[in-house]
């Protein structure tokens, strides 16, 4: 039997919770979240949607109850506010970062084993923290960003080239920041041929950065943050670790030395599977390429500074 307690069933929660409950990715799938009812709504909702669709996982959620979320295999974690348009996802740490703190804490109480997959933003320093505050070993601590910027790099890719999108490989790396993340031009391939052979110079530049501020491309749209694309990319990941299938995903993942960085929670290309994290794939970048990641790092590292400011990590 395995078990995916989803902390936090808004937009984002609620679909990673539909869409790992609908493809069978775990057997049990609890809701849980701070605001009465909501969960045990959404949950009964989803486990009537379950009728019509043949789905026979367990459904179900509560508030605040994390007694129920005990021997999880797995938690995902998307507590904390959403960035509103015009917002950054650096701009919500203050309010979030206590949110996930006083979480995974109570996870953890319940749940002594799990891996914890970490969704709420700005997620590079969510993850650092919820590694910092637990002290976990560093394959049980997953952020979630590079499996959905490398979803939305790959759909612009595919528009481009007027492609089937699943036909394109393409990565992105680095903080999942409007101006920190690096999708990866020069591995991306379409069936094997590189892109950069395909598109020009002009257009690529485009995929790039329309991919860099996809999310917040959705957020001037919406009103709010995104939730399709980062629920489905959450349920790969979670699909990845409890069916062992060692899927090679850009997760933001703690580096001891990896790719010339330490001390740091960010994206990088990792096999997960049922052990988490089980390995980095370090692969050599190119100068212009480890010139971005080390930027990155120096931004994430700064936004991870305030956490001790703010008092939340000694
Ligand atoms: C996004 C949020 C989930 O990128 O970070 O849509």
């Amino acid at each position: 039997m395995s078990k995916v307690t989803v902390v936090g069933v808004g937009n984002v929660g609620a679909t990673c919770a539909n869409v790992m409950a609908n493809n069978g990715v775990a057997d049990e799938v609890l809701l849980l979240d701070i605001k009465e009812g909501i969960s045990e709504g959404k949950a009964l909702d989803m486990l009537q949607a379950a009728t019509c669709l043949g789905v026979d996982t367990k459904i179900s959620g509560c508030t605040n109850d994390y007694k129920q979320s005990a021997n999880s295999d797995v938690v995902v974690i998307t507590s904390g506010i959403p960035r509103k348009p015009g917002m950054s996802r650096e701009d919500l740490i203050g309010v979030n970062s206590s949110i996930v703190k006083s979480v995974v804490d109570q996870l953890l109480e319940y749940s002594p084993n799990a891996i914890l997959v970490v969704i709420s933003n700005p997620m590079d320093t969510m993850t650092y923290l919820s590694l910092k505050d637990t002290k976990l070993p560093k394959n049980r601590v997953i952020g979630m960003g590079g499996a959905l910027d490398s979803a939305r790099f790959r759909c612009y890719l595919s528009k481009a080239l007027n492609a089937n999108i699943n036909e394109i490989n393409g990565t992105v790396i680095g903080g999942h920041g409007d101006t920190t993340m690096i999708p990866l031009t020069r591995f991306a391939t379409y069936k094997g041929v590189p892109v950069s052979q395909l598109l020009d110079a002009d257009t690529l530049n485009k995929v790039v950065a329309d991919t860099m501020v996809g999310g917040a491309t959705l957020t001037g749209m919406l009103g709010t943050s995104a939730w399709y694309a980062p629920g489905a990319a959450c349920s790969y990941l979670v699909a990845s670790i409890l069916h062992d299938q060692k899927k090679v995903i850009p997760c933001c993942v703690y580096l001891e030395g990896e790719y010339g960085q330490s001390d740091i929670c960010i994206g990088v290309p990792c096999i997960i599977g049922k052990g988490g994290v089980e390995k980095i794939v370090d692969f050599k970048l190119n100068a212009e390429e480890q010139a971005l990641f080390d930027q990155s790092a120096a931004a994430v590292r700064n936004m991870n500074s305030v956490l001790s400011q703010l008092g939340v990590l000694a």
